[in-house]
């Protein structure tokens, strides 16, 4: 059995570890801890798991280590337990954005198995996007480990390194576009009369539903945008509102938004 363990018991450590238990993982195998005692013991008694004192307990116990933490603190943790992992050889999984394999090699041991994941804050209600590439040493078991890992808190999928900004833009900073159009969808209902409260609630089920439908309804090769022209009647309501937000620039302001967020990923990735 591999024993996992994850340093850093943030917002992503515990929607993983959460995630892991309700996928049956025994909470014996899971271990964690945080620079703040008290975050991890928090979690480990409301899930069963086990809290450690230091992030050198975790790779002296754990097969497999996850690296939870901000990508900023990435490389003090690292050296922090650098000659441990030389000796026990763990796996490690690193969830930092921005981080290559090539950078988080130069930070390790030669030699180790290293997956890199990118997940996203969904994952919180298990309904997370993920993607998965390991490096040069990593096995396809190991990447299988780690694939199992992260289903149980949404999709994941098997992706070259090379995509990862792209996929980070859409899928982990994603969530933020997705909430700022409800908002506005709600505002728009506000400025027509309807309580703010209701008025979210009406445009939250509607972002989840469209989603839920298209899901559904790509199984057979429905694309987006053969919904759009589902919901569009000749000379109808939505098409009038389809015109004026295509003439205010919605298509181009979203590819702008993944432009620039691939852009600051890259330049963060080679400021680190
Ligand atoms: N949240 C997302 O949507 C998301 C999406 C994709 C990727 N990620 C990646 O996931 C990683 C974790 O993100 P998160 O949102 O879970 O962050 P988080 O909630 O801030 O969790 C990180 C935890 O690590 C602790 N920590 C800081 N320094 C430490 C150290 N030296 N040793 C042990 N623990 C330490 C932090 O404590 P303090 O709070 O006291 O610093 C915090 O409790 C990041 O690398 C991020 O890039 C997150």
């Amino acid at each position: 059995m591999t024993t996992l363990g994850f340093i850093g018991a943030g917002n992503m450590a515990g929607a993983i570890v959460r995630g892991a238990v309700a996928a049956g993982a025994d909470p014996k195998d899971l271990v964690l801890t945080d620079v703040n005692p008290d975050a991890a013991a928090r979690l480990a008694t409301e899930l069963g798991v086990r809290a450690v004192a230091s992030n050198l307990d975790v790779v002296e116990l754990c097969d497999a280590v996850v690296l939870a933490v901000k990508p900023q603190v990435l490389s003090a943790v690292l050296a922090e337990v650098r000659e441990s992992l030389a000796e026990r050889r763990p796996l490690l999984v690193s969830i930092a954005a921005g981080q290559t394999l090539e950078k988080l090699g130069r930070m390790l041991p030669p030699g180790l198995a290293v997956i890199r994941v990118m997940p996203n804050v969904n994952a919180m209600v298990s309904a997370g996007m993920a993607a998965v590439c390991g490096n040069a040493h990593a096995t396809a078991d190991q990447v299988g480990l780690v694939v199992d890992l992260f289903r149980g808190v949404g999709q994941v999928i098997e992706l070259p390194e090379k995509d990862f900004s792209t996929f980070t833009a859409v899928a982990s900073s994603g969530p933020a576009f997705v909430f700022t159009f409800i908002e506005a969808l709600a505002r728009a209902a506000l400025k027509h009369g309807v309580p703010k409260p209701l008025a979210v609630r009406i445009a939250t089920q509607t972002v989840l539903g469209s989603a839920q439908l298209l899901l559904a309804r790509a199984e057979d090769g429905v694309t987006p945008a053969d919904l759009v022209d589902m919901v569009s009647s000749p000379g109808g309501t939505t098409v009038a509102g389809l015109v004026a937000a295509e003439e205010a620039g919605f298509s181009p302001a979203v590819v702008r938004a993944v432009e620039a967020t691939i852009a600051r990923d890259k330049e963060l990735g080679a400021l680190a």
